[in-house]
């Protein structure tokens, strides 16, 4: 064992320090038990509760089908509890770049001794790798990826508890998270960062950003040192991520309530309306322990009470021009976004889909007014459109329902800025826990891994929304999660209408015999819990990471550490691909240009992973090859 102990998630974080109401409207579960089809030809039944009839996404046949013609070119691996990763026989994986790794030579590198210095803190690897994309250009291939959070302890080792004490310390969490620009390049030694690149960019919570769209301007965007509304600063708890047709990477804001405070107790609220926000999302007196309003007064909300509202926005930047101003886009929404997965409609109408990962949260979809031509302008495709939230219906059909002056009572600016209050105002579905979204490259579908939620079937979600069992969250106090996946109608992802199926449940079918044991395509050897990064790549297969519990025991006993599948969409086989460290999360997941690398992140691992000695785990990416040099997606 480490001296170290497992560090939090961002999401552990935000329900550590804002647990939900604690009445319980809903004690009494909804039982159910409707048998449906789903797309993949078997019989689905859902269950609730020990009421469950057991569950069947494939059927027995399906499965005997697919284990004899399986797509996959690799043999799964076992489930590990061990410090390490671990990939399959015939693939090996390095770190390409971790936590302190210097973008440029003018700063050094990781330090163990000082968590790293304040002058360097802009110019190395930020810390909690997630969402990443890779781009080309001109021969020059980049990563673009977010930097989650920071782990005070580990940065401010100088600090009681790590808790930031003065301006400085401040300053130096700030430049650790955000978003980190930089080109890749492949040696006879595997790959690694080109230092000093051109390309190379930090992107921090400082980083001057335009607000577009709109809501860019109104009053709740205004403050004491933007008094037009329309120049934020920074880009906050940056999670999943996405990339636009036109090259361009999305970062997106998620536990940005987190950062705030207020030096003023109880805190200084300007309107009801503000009030109702702060509850919403979250936003407290007393913060998540960052300190920022301590020493920063744009994230004292005593003394700029509409920062808030400038954060919980997805973001778009130009990988390829460092001088490039970041944009917050508001017409995409004010949640706490996880990724934001973007496709084209047949009539070149951008779709972006985007979930709000909270309990009881909504999924969601913007419709661009303009059309994307190749080669056409761009720059203000995400500015205007329609902003719709999902509605799924018991009977596996599901509508998406427009957020707009008339549908919620709200004007069409606030609609944007309190997303989840307009959401809410249409009678949306509730969801458990929206994570990323992935669009199949091979059909007109799209999925979403619903990662967990104990509150299920139990208590309204923050803004009182009740969270009865329902169709695509068939489980009171779901601790393993699920993927919903939905085909829009007239195979249009354009399209108000859609029908739905569950690709899976996850559970353990060795602990119990009910809809907690899981779907049929889950098993004692592919079993897992908490999806929630997942992308395809290009042969149609989709990747599944997880971010669940890993104490190997009891309700997760057998599913080991966090880890990462492959899904077949058509057969719905799922086997294990990669196990990570104890303690980590396996999120972000991109591929080099010629799919020879699959490159995936690693998230607050424990123990001392990958630097071994007793040294601090560090979060990084690693690149996976084939020892053969093949195919990887
Ligand atoms: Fe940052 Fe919901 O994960
Ligand atoms: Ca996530
Ligand atoms: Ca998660």
């Amino acid at each position: 064992m480490s001296k170290f102990k497992p560090l939090l998630s961002a999401d552990e974080w935000d329900e550590l320090n804002f647990p939900r109401d604690k009445i319980n409207q809903f004690d009494l579960v909804v039982e159910r038990a409707i048998s449906r089809r789903g797309f993949l030809g078997g019989v689905l039944v859902f269950g609730s509760g020990a009421a469950a009839m057991g569950t069947g996404l494939v059927s027995s046949t399906s499965i005997a089908a697919q284990q004899a013609a399986s797509r996959f070119e690799f043999a799964p691996v076992a489930p590990a509890t061990d410090g390490t990763v671990h990939v399959p026989e015939g693939y090996h994986w390095k770190v390409l770049a971790g936590w302190g790794d210097a973008l440029f030579s003018s700063a050094d590198g990781y330090d163990i001794a000082n968590g790293g210095l304040l002058e360097n803190s802009e110019k190395i690897f930020g810390e909690n790798t997630d969402g990443m994309e890779t781009f080309i250009f001109q021969s020059h291939q980049l990563i673009a990826i977010n930097h989650e959070y920071a782990n005070r302890e580990t940065n401010l080792p100088a600090e009681q508890k790590g808790v930031p004490a003065n301006a400085d310390d401040v300053l130096k969490l700030q430049n650790l998270q955000g978003v980190s620009v930089f080109e890749i390049a492949e040696s006879g030694d595997g790959w690694s960062i080109v230092k000093d690149s051109m390309f190379n960019r930090r992107i921090t919570h400082n980083t001057p950003m335009r607000m577009v769209g709109p809501a860019a301007g109104h009053e709740l965007l205004k403050t004491p040192a933007d008094p037009n509304g329309t120049m934020a600063l920074g880009t906050i708890n940056n999670c999943g991520s996405g990339k636009t047709p036109w090259g361009t990477y999305l970062t997106c804001e998620e536990n940005f309530n987190g950062y705030f405070g207020s030096t003023v107790k109880p805190q200084a609220v300007p309107s009801a309306l503000v009030a109702k926000g702060y509850d919403r999302y979250g936003i407290d007196a007393d913060g998540w322990e960052y300190e920022y309003h301590k020493w920063d007064a744009r994230f004292d909300t005593s003394k700029s009470p509409n920062e808030p509202h400038r954060f919980g926005w997805v973001v778009e930047i130009d990988p390829t021009d460092p001088e490039s101003t970041p944009v917050k886009h508001t017409a995409l929404g004010r949640f706490k976004h996880e990724n934001a997965e973007v496709v084209l409609a047949p009539d070149g109408r951008v779709v972006v889909y985007m979930g709000d990962d909270e309990r009881g949260e909504y999924l969601y979809k913007f419709v661009s007014s303009g059309r994307y031509r190749p080669g056409g302008a761009t720059s203000e495709l995400l500015h205007d459109g329609t902003l719709y939230a999902a509605r799924f219906n018991d009977d596996q059909t599901g509508e998406w329902l427009a957020l707009t002056p008339q549908t919620t009572s709200m004007d069409a600016e606030e609609i944007l800025i309190f997303t989840r209050m307009a959401a809410s105002a249409v009678g949306a579905t509730t969801m458990d826990r929206p994570e990323w979204i992935a669009t199949n490259p091979n059909a007109i579908e799209a999925y979403c891994c619903l990662t967990n939620n104990k509150n299920r079937g139990v208590k309204p979600n923050a803004g009182g929304d009740e969270t009865p069992v329902n169709g695509p969250n068939p489980r009171q106090t779901n601790h393993y999660g699920q993927i919903v996946r939905w085909r829009p109608h007239h195979a249009d992802h354009a399209a108000t209408t859609f029908d739905w199926d569950l690709y899976v449940m996850a559970g353990n079918p060795d602990v119990y015999h009910n809809a907690y044991g899981g779907s049929k395509n889950i098993n004692s050897g592919n079993m897992f819990n908490s999806p929630d990064g997942m992308a395809f790549d290009m042969q149609g297969i989709v990747w599944i990471q997880t971010d669940g519990k890993d104490t190997n025991k009891g309700d997760y006993a057998g599913m080991g550490n966090n880890q990462m599948l492959a899904g077949d969409p058509v057969t719905g086989e799922i086997a294990r691909f990669l196990t990570g460290p104890k303690g980590c999360e396996v999120t972000g997941l991109c591929w080099s240009v010629d799919r020879r690398t699959m490159f995936v992140g690693i998230q607050h691992p424990g123990g001392d992973w990958p630097d071994g000695n007793g040294k601090l785990p560090r979060s990084s990416v690693i690149a996976i090859k084939r020892d053969d040099n093949g195919l990887i997606g």
